[in-house]
């Protein structure tokens, strides 16, 4: 593994090059390194989709994609031209095996031309679907006899259930070593996803504190204005349990739930995530399903005075669909450190506020010796702020100034944003790079996806037991009344987020 610097030159394919995630992430993603000099100068990016478009029509597209989306500026003085003559297109249909030995022979063209040692990183984005196809047809074009090493990207979603992503699985690992197959879950490349392993482990007043004798419940929501866009045909056969929760929710909880790995290495760091994958308790039966998941969907509404529409109305959604776009449940992580602790989770479209933030609320003190001041003790609570603003944040109990012993909330809030500015590196820019030096911690494997799908399988079954069973809410609310009766009958509440109500806090 290399460490934080220039990287072995490599050949990257993007499939799907014409398509949304290359335009607004990879490209730019792929613009960064080379600015900051992690990608040298002997690389090339080979851009494939069906569409025909020459080099320079492509060059373009990556222009304007770098222009309107990169975090860096674009440099002038032949510094432009000098970045796009690594870029090449070669218009591909990925069903056609003889296009493949095309994409063989331009391969070793450009190999030759930018002095590559044979290192290719083949990244799919692509409907998974075809995934199979292209690895045996990469196969079969002699694309993986290689000096280098070689690998594969895959984008979520990774099938739709468990034996789908079994299926997926075989067809692709009868063409690539499970180390050879990068996983993404882009929110494993969020800065303070990655931290939250640093602040368990490096900080001696957590990790004593990390269990049921002390925390009360963890709240944990990835919550998003936005509707379902453009992506209504996906959405409404995904919802939000496989658009959200079978992963980027599922990936949080491991995070927050593991023990500490005995090296930092990610293998180790694997296999402590899918051990709390495996202890999440699963709810067998429609009743056990009902008691503690929550789903909603949302109606018409408004936010920031804007009128919104409802989910049955959008384009490419079925107008007596059932999907969900609101996920709340009760998730229990069964063993001796966590017996009893609920982990609540929610995740939703069209909510109030674009955040996501973990809490850690801890148990209540005895507060008899308190009797003199009116206000009960508040918990301490600890907060990652992962999105919008990143950082933590640490509520205690403190001493109001003056000659009355009043004790107030206090907070100490390291603010990572204001810290060391906005312009940290996006998700995509850190798992590229990852993917180059094949550090495969942040990407997952392939025990996690399918202890995954086990649980979410489970609950899927009983919904579709159930039929319809979907809550409405309103578009721009919290979601239905249910998923805040999920704590209440515990006796807790969702905690405020960043900007929500008054939460004291001056990070921006
Ligand atoms: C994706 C989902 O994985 O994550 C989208 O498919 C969702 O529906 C997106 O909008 C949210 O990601 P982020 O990084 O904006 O929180």
């Amino acid at each position: 593994m290399n460490g934080n610097h220039a990287l072995d030159g490599a050949a990257i394919f993007i499939f799907g090059a014409t398509g949304d995630l290359a335009k607004r992430k990879l490209y730019p993603a792929i613009y960064s390194l080379y600015k900051e000099g992690k990608l040298s100068e002997n690389f090339t990016v080979i851009g494939l989709a069906r569409r025909p478009r020459t080099n320079e029509e492509f060059r373009e597209n990556v222009h304007d994609s770098i222009k309107e989306f990169a975090r860096h500026d674009l440099q002038g003085n032949g510094a432009w031209e000098k970045f796009a003559q690594h870029f090449h297109y070669l218009s591909l249909d990925i069903t056609d095996p003889s296009h493949f030995t095309k994409l063989r022979m331009l391969t070793e063209q450009l190999e030759n031309k930018f002095e590559l040692t044979g290192n290719r990183l083949f990244y799919l984005a692509l409907a998974p679907d075809l995934f199979g196809q292209v690895a045996h047809h990469l196969k079969d074009g002699e694309m993986l006899n290689v000096k280098g090493w070689k690998r594969l990207v895959i984008e979520k979603p990774f099938g739709y259930d468990l034996p789908s992503a079994e299926k997926l699985n075989e067809e692709i690992r009868d063409v690539f070593e499970e180390h050879e197959i990068f996983r993404i879950d882009h929110y494993l490349g969020k800065e303070m996803v990655q931290n939250i392993e640093v602040i368990r482990f490096a900080n001696a007043f957590f990790e004593p504190l990390w269990n049921n004798k002390y925390i009360a419940n963890i709240q944990i929501t990835l919550s998003e204005t936005v509707g379902v866009e453009d992506r209504g045909a996906y959405y409404d056969q995904a919802g939000a349990l496989n658009d959200m929760v079978q992963n980027h929710v599922l990936q949080m909880v491991a995070m927050m739930a593991m023990e500490l790995p005995s090296r930092l290495v990610p293998e180790d760091i694997r296999d402590e995530k899918v051990k709390v994958l495996r202890s999440i308790r699963k709810y067998k039966t429609l009743d056990e399903v009902k008691k503690h998941v929550v789903r909603g969907q949302y109606g018409e509404g408004s936010l920031n005075g804007k009128d919104l529409s409802a989910y049955r109305n959008e384009n490419n959604v079925d107008p007596s669909s059932t999907t969900e776009t609101f996920f709340t449940a009760k998730l229990f992580v069964d063993n001796l450190r966590w017996a009893g602790v609920p982990f609540y989770v929610r995740t939703g479209k069209r909510m109030p506020a674009k955040a996501t933030e973990i809490v850690v609320e801890f148990k209540n003190l005895p507060d008899n010796v308190y009797f003199t001041q009116k206000t009960a003790l508040q918990p301490n609570l600890i907060v990652f702020r992962v999105n919008p603003v990143e950082g933590i944040f640490i509520k205690i109990n403190g001493k109001s100034p003056g000659s009355e012993m009043k004790i107030v909330p206090v907070a100490m809030d390291f603010c990572q944003s204001s810290q060391v500015g906005i312009n940290t590196p996006e998700a995509y820019e850190r798992l590229l790079y990852d993917a180059l030096r094949g550090e495969s911690t942040y990407f997952t494997r392939w025990d996690e996806v399918s202890t995954a799908w086990e649980f979410i399988d489970t609950i899927a079954h009983a919904w579709k037991e159930e039929g319809d069973g979907v809550v409405p809410y309103k578009s721009g609310s919290w979601g239905p009344d249910e998923a805040s009766a999920l704590l209440a009958e515990d006796g807790f509440k969702w905690w405020p987020l960043h900007g929500q109500e008054d939460d004291g806090l001056d990070c921006k």
